[in-house]
């Protein structure tokens, strides 16, 4: 059902955890699926210097949750604020279209962690 790179993310995600003094704190959900991602983003000179993630949920939104942080470590808040959907699923190689709702998802969690930031910094 799934390709390798989803399987390598959702066993060995990336940037797993919490930031104590985030920047910004994005919480979404499904309310269909039930599944949570909460995305924590620390930003230096524009720059998101650092994100964690805790998902609780399916196999593609742990993956897509963890392929997402790597496409965005290092990025400015513009660049960052790009990353669509279609791009966290190419980056994967492919997700069932069942699924493709968790990669949504997972690019909500990003932006919503982002408007926080930028609603703080205001
Ligand atoms: Fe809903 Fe994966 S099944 S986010």
């Amino acid at each position: 059902m799934y390709s390798k790179k989803v399987e390598e993310h959702f066993f060995h995600p990336h940037n797993v955890g919490e930031i104590k003094d985030a920047d910004g704190v994005g919480k979404v959900g499904n309310p269909r699926c039930g599944d949570i991602m909460k995305v924590f983003i620390k930003v230096k000179d524009d720059r998101i210097e650092d994100i964690k993630f805790k998902t609780f949920g399916c196999a593609a939104a742990i993956a897509t949750t963890s392929v997402m942080t790597d496409l965005v470590k290092g990025k400015t808040i513009q660049e960052a604020l790009k990353v669509t959907n279609r791009q966290i699923v190419e980056e994967l190689g492919e997700l069932p279209p069942i699924k493709l709702h968790c990669s949504v998802l997972a690019a909500d969690a990003l932006k919503a962690a982002i408007s926080d930031y930028q609603k703080k910094k205001s």
